[in-house]
């Protein structure tokens, strides 16, 4: 059964720890993820993209994909379903497909329009018992395409939006999406401390979680960050693990071109980034 984010989050800012949101892109990562949670008996995630939902054959496929598998797999710790970065119509088709949880990212919206639409979508999730993310501040990095600068939200603002009744939020604090450059800053801690104290109970979400460095995601969660977002650094393990399989010419091998068998090292790769993640972050133990 899907959950709601709500409860497992509102423990999580509780206990101060955080919980993984990973998102999937296909049947292995799926299955990966969700044994990974299993095993570590942590809460988790399953984090979708309109990008990847239109790549899995629609948000109605994913949905039953994930539902049939935490059957079959005898998946028994909190899973919820989410919509990463959804547009207003999105929002709109993961409801109707069947998530248990949607961001409504309107930060690009002037903010009279983020806190409208996001008004309107509190009341529907609510109805459905769905959680609801919204965003403050763009998210810098690429993500389907659209690439943004890494923002700073203004603490008042998310103040706007949170107090609409929103289960979790996201805040822009000099983070972006897939790997940092160079020259990147760190996280704005004084904008987290700022946001933190003006939204006081509600879980933060950090978005971006690929190479931050494990002190700054453990300073973000002690300042109420209780969901922090993994993309990338699953889809790099993944990688790093098939090309090394084919450069070792083990699908030149027997049967080693059998997918069950080349996806194998990538399946294994990202569940130890999974669970090296859910250590970092503290949620192991905690489903
Ligand atoms: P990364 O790809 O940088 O891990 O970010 C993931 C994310 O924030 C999804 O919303």
């Amino acid at each position: 059964m899907l959950v709601s984010a709500k409860e497992m989050l509102q423990k999580a800012k509780a206990g101060r720890y955080a919980v993984g949101q990973f998102n999937i892109n296909n049947l292995e990562w799926t299955k990966a993820i969700l044994l990974t949670a299993q095993e570590m008996n942590s809460p988790v995630i399953l984090g979708v993209s309109e990008g990847a939902g239109k790549y899995m054959c629609g948000f109605k496929t994913v949905t039953e994909m994930v539902k049939c598998m935490i059957d079959e797999l005898k998946i028994t710790v909190p899973v919820a379903l989410h919509l990463d970065h959804g547009t207003y119509e999105g929002c709109y088709r993961c409801i109707e497909a069947g998530f248990s949880s949607i961001m409504f990212d309107g930060s690009h919206y002037p903010i009279e329009e983020n806190v409208e639409k996001t008004k309107e979508l509190v009341k529907v999730c609510a109805e459905k018992g769905m959680s609801l993310e919204a965003e403050v501040g763009a998210i810098g990095g690429e993500e389907d395409g659209v690439v943004g600068m890494g923002e700073c939200a203004d603490p008042e603002e998310c103040k706007q939006i949170a107090d609409l009744g929103v289960t979790m939020l996201a805040a822009g604090i000099g983070n972006i999406h897939g790997k940092y450059p160079a020259n990147w800053q760190g996280l704005s801690f004084e904008t987290l401390a700022a946001v933190s104290e003006k939204v006081g109970a509600m879980p933060l979400v950090l978005h971006g979680g690929t190479g931050i460095p494990a002190d700054q995601i453990k300073k973000a969660i002690s300042l109420g960050v209780s969901k922090i977002n993994v993309n990338t650094e699953c889809q790099l393990s993944f990688a790093a693990a098939v090309r090394k399989y084919i450069e070792e010419g083990k699908d030149l091998q027997g049967k080693g071109f059998d997918p069950r068998k080349l996806l194998a090292p990538g399946v294994e790769a990202i569940k130890a980034t999974v669970r090296e993640k859910m250590e970092l972050f503290g949620s192991v133990g905690k489903a």
